[in-house]
């Protein structure tokens, strides 16, 4: 029998209107424009306002979207995985009231916690439905609303991160398309580096972890930089020579936006032109679990059928991959 791959049939984005610029948060910490946009490449972050809204409304948005484009029957699709460090709640799973929401009544639903390699984590685990035989229609979510956990008193922090959500349909092909390979690392011996202190079972949430502000994403930037650079890099080549690939060979190399000077680190390492590099970090900052599909989604027109896409992640866990794509559509 053909072997079977799942292969990205649609991509959709969402992301908030409100733009927090880096003028705005001059006013907010001791931070300028001019620092923000050497050290990180980032000019603004979309912020996700108003009473009540969590995660789920832009993942709503991006799978209803999703839906329209690909012409697909919400009751077609048998799951729906959403990666996500920023759940509405603890649970039910976001990825549950997004079924709920768009319709998806046969499907079942549940989340993933890989922080910002969470979309790498969540499409491997689609692909593999796929490939099995047993899923003909998975929807992969990335979506994060860091406005949530983030600490706007922390210049360190405060002006990395911002709010959006992305999804793919993943639908099966025995052609050479799709998802073609995928590493994917953790190591838990980085938690110190990137976590969040409160709010879980070692330490629920009280007076005292509200006043210490440990409801919010902690970072040891630059610890996380020099890991960030060395693994993402690492696992990009892998890949790469594990499918005989040189940097000739990528039409798109497809980063998680952390940082422009990790991404331009990682693209070095693979041999690869900054004309072949998705970027947009300058207009969503970091969204974690949805820059990489927000990537695709604002580059969808360039792709085409065949290109080999290299998508690369480095995150909170410490987790990090890569994964070789090869690309199934021709832009309509
Ligand atoms: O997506 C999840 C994974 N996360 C990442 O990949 C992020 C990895 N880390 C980074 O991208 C970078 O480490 C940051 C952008 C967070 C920081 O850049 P850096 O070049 O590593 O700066 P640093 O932390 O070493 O700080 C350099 C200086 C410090 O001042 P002193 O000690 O040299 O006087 C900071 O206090 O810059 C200062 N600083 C700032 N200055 C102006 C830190 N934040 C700011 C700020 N504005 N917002």
């Amino acid at each position: 029998m053909d072997k079977i791959r799942a292969m990205i049939t649609g991509i959709q984005g969402y992301v908030p209107e409100y733009r927090l610029t880096n003028k705005e948060l001059e006013k907010l910490v001791e931070t300028n424009d001019e620092w923000i946009t050497s050290r990180t490449g980032i000019k603004e972050r979309r912020i996700l306002k108003g009473e009540n809204q969590g995660t789920s409304v832009m993942g709503i948005e991006a799978v209803k979207g999703l839906l329209e484009k690909t012409n697909t029957d919400p009751l077609d699709i048998e799951l729906i995985i959403c990666a996500t460090v920023t759940p509405d709640m603890p649970f039910p799973a976001t990825a549950n009231i997004i079924a709920d929401k768009v319709g998806a009544k046969n499907s079942y639903s549940f989340d993933v916690s890989a922080a910002c390699s969470g979309f790498l984590y969540a499409l491997q685990l689609g692909s593999q439905f796929i490939q099995s035989g047993t899923h003909k229609k998975v929807i992969v979510v990335g979506a994060d609303k860091m406005s949530s956990i983030v600490d706007y008193q922390d210049r360190t922090t405060c002006i990395l991160f911002g709010d959006g959500a992305g999804a793919v349909l993943l639908e099966p092909t025995t052609e050479e398309f799709g998802v073609m390979d995928a590493i994917l690392k953790a190591d838990g011996s980085g938690e110190p580096y990137l976590h969040m202190k409160a709010g879980g079972s070692r330490r629920p949430a009280s007076h005292e972890t509200i006043d210490a502000r440990e409801h919010y994403a902690y970072q040891e930037g630059s610890t996380v930089f020099k890991f960030a650079v060395t693994n993402m890099a690492d696992v990009s080549a892998e890949v790469m020579e594990r499918n005989g690939l040189q940097g000739e060979d990528i039409a798109w190399l497809v980063p998680h936006q952390a940082n422009k000077r990790i991404i331009d680190a990682t693209a070095n390492r693979m041999g690869v032109g900054p004309e072949k590099v998705m970027m947009n970090i300058e207009r969503y900052g970091n969204t974690t679990a949805a820059t990489i599909p927000l990537c695709l989604w604002d580059y969808e027109k360039q792709l085409h059928k065949g290109d080999n896409l290299i998508l690369a992640a480095f995150g909170g866990g410490f987790t990090w991959g890569a994964i070789y794509v090869k690309w199934a559509l021709d832009p309509k």
